[in-house]
């Protein structure tokens, strides 16, 4: 059988990890033809060394002589930054490009892989938040396919599987509710990053774990869903089910429900994204629901987490309102990361960036550049960074 080459974009992190454990599971299926990553050199390096692929590249700050010598040991082609990630997306040959990006870094080269009519597997949800109209007009117009990694969309994916758009009543997204689903307001003032970063059903990379905590992760998914199946917003519904065993579930006209469940690996999505539309086995643990005993399901506290509100109104409004929330998300993840503002601060600075920040209408990419550039600069000045 001829192997799949891979693209795997933000190899060293934790969905990129997880790929790779994917490809060692099948090897016979998989073949390595490109790694990128920012600043884990001595991963990526250590990666190369182990999968040998044609292009590597590494972000802007590394010492590009030593990059370059390591990756010419290992026969592979050396690149560097926003621009080398464009390349490496869009390298001729390549049987699926796996966007594991954090951040609306991911875009560019989501744009660059469609353009060059790869199908993409993508774990990178910002891309859709950033540019989802503008991705999936290129995505109509190249012909590939985009699959979705995150859980949530690849359990939609899943219960869809072909079905009539028109039968579809609401997709509905569970979210684990992060550590703090009980907490009431007053407690979360004391609430700092090494608290938000112990999720309690799954490992991730920090940024997706502050967004979890916040619930804006949520409101990411329900923009990404929109955009990858054509179902209107007011039709995506989000329940909170603390177990994160049930991935997400789709409701058809005649009130009859689909979900999809494992144990929370994210191993089976990326696998499935990798293989589709064959199953084959996986490293996953079976899941024993008379174990489990029960499952739990409740309403979001949407006034409490208001990131998720945010993201109804940034959708609502469109244009290039989504990138200035993305973009305004990241800027107060990251101060919170450092401890510069507090936990409840993160959807009060997005909400006003959202209604102070001056940006272009969407007309193409330049526009999504500039609201998001527009975004973080405002949103750091009122933080005060
Ligand atoms: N982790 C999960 O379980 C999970 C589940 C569902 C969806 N997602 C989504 O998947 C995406 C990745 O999440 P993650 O948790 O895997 O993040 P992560 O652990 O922080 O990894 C991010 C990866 O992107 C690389 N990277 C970041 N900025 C870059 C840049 N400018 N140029 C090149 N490489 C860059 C990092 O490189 P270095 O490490 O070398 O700096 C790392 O390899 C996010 O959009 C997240 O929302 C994640």
């Amino acid at each position: 059988m001829k192997k799949k080459r891979l693209i795997i974009l933000g190899s060293t992190g934790s969905i990129g990890t997880q790929t790779l454990e994917v490809v060692r599971r099948h090897r016979d299926r998989f073949a390595v033809a490109g790694l990128a990553a920012n600043s884990r050199f001595d991963l990526l390096a250590r990666q190369i060394a182990e999968f040998r692929p044609a292009m590597a590249c590494a972000g802007e700050d590394h010492d590009r002589d030593g990059w370059q010598r390591a990756a010419r040991r290992c026969g592979t082609v050396a690149a560097f930054g926003a621009g080398g990630l464009a390349r490496l997306a869009a390298l001729r040959g390549a049987g699926l490009v796996v966007n594991a990006l954090v951040g609306a870094a991911g875009l560019e080269p989501t744009l660059a892989a469609v353009t060059a009519g790869h199908d993409v597997a993508l774990a990178n949800k910002e891309t859709l938040v950033a540019g989802g109209e503008l991705v999936m007009r290129a995505v109509r117009s190249k012909g590939v396919r985009l699959l979705p990694i995150d859980s949530e969309h690849a359990a939609l994916h899943q219960c869809l599987d072909g079905r009539d758009p028109a039968t579809v009543r609401r997709l509905i997204l569970t979210a684990s509710g992060g550590p703090f689903r009980t907490h009431p307001r007053h407690r979360l003032h004391a609430v700092r990053a090494r608290h938000a970063l112990r999720h309690p059903t799954w490992r991730m990379g920090q940024k997706v774990t502050i967004d979890s905590a916040t619930l804006m992760n949520k409101g990411l998914e329900m923009i990404e869903a929109h955009h990858l199946f054509g179902v209107p917003p007011r039709r995506i519904a989000v329940v909170v089910h603390p177990e994160s065993i049930v991935h997400s579930l789709v409701e058809f006209i005649d009130g009859s429900v689909l979900a999809q469940l494992s144990v929370p690996d994210m191993r089976l999505p990326i696998q499935y994204a990798l293989t589709w539309p064959e199953r084959l086995p996986s490293l996953v643990r079976q899941c024993d629901l008379a174990a489990l005993g029960k499952l739990t399901f409740h309403a979001p506290d949407a006034g409490t987490f208001g990131c998720l509100r945010l993201a109804y109104r940034a959708i609502a409004a469109g244009g290039t309102l989504p990138a200035v929330m993305n973009a305004a998300n990241e800027v107060a993840v990251a101060a919170f990361l450092e401890d510069r503002i507090g936990f409840l601060d993160i959807p009060r600075v997005i909400g006003r960036a959202m209604r102070t920040v001056r940006r272009p209408p969407l007309r193409g990419i330049g526009d999504i550049r500039a609201a998001d550039a527009a975004a973080r600069a405002h949103t750091n000045t009122l933080i005060g960074g």
